[in-house]
Order: C-alpha cells, then structure tokens, then sequence
C-alpha cells in the first residue's frame, strides 16, 4: 500500500548509518519464526519545530512488548528515547514523520528456539502523511467485519505490539482490500468488536462514544489519548463490548492509531453509517486531536517531545 519515502540514516545497534546499509543476514532468526517487537511512532511540525508525540509512552510499551516476548533488548528505555530523537535530528524532516523502532532477533542460531541469537534494533524514521490518505480522513473509509477473528488471549499476546501478531492483520487487511472495502475490523472469539488491523476503533450513538476495552487488542496509546481529547470537549466516554448490530446502527464510526490518526468511517459491510460521510464528532475529534498532536493546544503539550 504505502511506499516508503527513504531518509538518509537510520539508528541500528547504536549507531547512526546510510538507509542502504541497513541490512541483515537471510539466516536473521525473526525472518525464520516471526518472534519481533516492534513501534509506529509519529513526529510532527510544531510552531516549535519537530516534536515526537507520546515518545515516553511508545518507548515504554516497546520494552514491554519485549518482556512479554523473551526479547532482552540491549538498551536502555532512555537510550531508546534518545536514538529517536537523533533520528529525527539526523534526517532534516520537513513533514510529519512516522517513527518505526524495531527489535528483532539476528543472526546466530537456528530452529524454533531464540537461545542464541543475538537482539538487534533498528530506528527508522520516513516522511509519511496519511496512512489511508488525505481523503480518507475527510470522507470517511468503507470497512468490512473479517472473516478472520483475534486470537484468544491463551493463543497471542494482543498487548505486545508483535510482529507475530500483524499475521491475522494482513490477512484480515487483505481480505477486506480484495473485496473492494478500505479496511477490516476483526471479531474477538466471543465476536465482539475488537479492533481494525492496525486501529482501534470507536462508535458513537445517541451523543456517547463507545470504544470496546481492550481484551483482545492493542493497549492503544491514541486511543487513550482520544478518550482524553473527547472528555476534555465534554463527551461520555464509555468502554464497553460492541456487537456487531450495534456497529451497523451506530450513528457515526471511526478508526484511531498513531498511523491512522482518526479517520471516520462511512460504509461498514454495504450499510451506510451515519450520513455517510464523516460525521460531526468524528470531525471535532479530529481536528483537536490534530491540534493537539502539532502542537497547538497547550493542555496537552506534555505528550510532546521537541527535537530541536
Ligand atoms: C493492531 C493495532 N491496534 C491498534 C493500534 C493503535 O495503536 P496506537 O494508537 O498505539 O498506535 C495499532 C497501531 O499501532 C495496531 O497496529
């Protein structure tokens, strides 16, 4: 789907070097058994120049997700957190900026075991605008309800943000891009609502947003953030399941995530939601969630990490 627009350097094992140089060996133990850890962080243009969105919190669930995965990163959270910002610094950006650290397992033994290969992490950062595009986030995107469910929590970790995990993702993803929809939104084992493949996603009826907990699906850092944002306006916020009646009838729908931002959601499996269009609160929690992530609303100035 979305190109990648190369940068100049990328930060790996504690070094800043040439994006071409950033390469592995085929025996990498991750390409092998899918068992890597990983971040979407996003930087944007502030009135005071580049600033890293949530850096602490991003940096805080990566080394979690490593715990959970028996990953032993060789780095420190701090050290993490710097590497970011020199990133940043390194490549000059001129727009907003998504932020990959990845954690992976290198080169050094073989078999399902990871005993005895050694952690690698990589940095990059690349210039990305809107994950599904600009129009995407003024008009809303059409879902379609997978025919592939999350696992259930005694099969994956939904909470580490797994490279393993991102398998019933694509897959879902596909499914939904082949059928002629934008994006999927996966069932949990007991079928309700868990989250999009790569967003979370909330209702809203009757004036409350509804956005299910998050049992089978990522601790979301934006979705935190937009139940923060949507207080903070004077909206009820409810964390409660969803079924699959009640995301056809919903009055509006819309996706969240750190790449997705918050883009609505016009059409879910052929029925129109809403006017079709993106609806009056997911447009007001747009708009301040944008304000808030350039920068522009000093209550929320905290979750920014400046560059410069
Ligand atoms: C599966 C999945 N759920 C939810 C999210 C949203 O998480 P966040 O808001 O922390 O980016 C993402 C994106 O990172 C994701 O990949």
């Amino acid at each position: 789907m979305a190109k990648v627009n190369e940068s100049k350097l990328i930060w790996m094992d504690g070094k800043l070097i040439p994006w071409e140089d950033a390469t592995v060996h085929v025996l990498t133990h991750s390409l092998h058994y899918g068992n890597a850890v990983f971040e979407g962080v996003r930087a944007y243009q502030t009135p005071k120049g580049p600033a890293i969105f949530r850096l602490k919190e991003h940096t805080k669930r990566l080394m979690n997700s490593a715990k959970s995965c028996l990953i032993n990163i060789p780095f420190t959270q701090e050290e993490l957190e710097r590497a970011q910002i020199e990133v940043i610094k390194a490549n000059e950006f001129t727009q907003t900026v998504y932020i990959r650290p990845l954690v992976f397992l290198g080169y050094g033994s073989m078999g399902v075991s990871h005993k005895g290969s050694p952690t690698q992490v990589a940095i990059v950062a690349w210039q990305w605008g809107a994950y599904m595009g600009d129009e995407a986030l003024r008009k809303g995107i059409k879902v379609k309800i997978s025919s592939w469910m999350k696992p259930a929590p005694f099969s994956m970790m939904a909470k580490a943000k797994a490279s393993a995990n991102y398998f019933n993702s694509q897959m879902a993803n596909f499914e939904a891009l082949d059928a002629g929809y934008d994006e999927a939104l996966l069932l949990d084992p007991q079928g309700f609502v868990a989250e999009g493949s790569g967003e979370c996603f909330f209702i809203v009826k009757d004036g409350v947003i509804i956005t299910p907990p998050n049992d089978t699906s990522l601790e979301s850092i934006t979705q935190q953030t937009v139940i923060e944002i949507a207080k903070d306006l004077g909206y009820t916020v409810l964390r409660q399941r969803i079924t699959r009646d009640e995301v056809y009838t919903a009055d509006e729908a819309f996706f969240t995530g750190t790449a997705a931002e918050v883009t609505p959601i016009s059409n879910i499996d052929g029925r129109i939601i809403g006017k079709g269009e993106r609806g009056d609160v997911a447009g007001a929690l747009q708009a301040a969630y944008f304000d808030v992530v350039m920068g522009k609303n000093p209550k929320f100035e905290h979750y920014l990490t400046y560059v410069k």
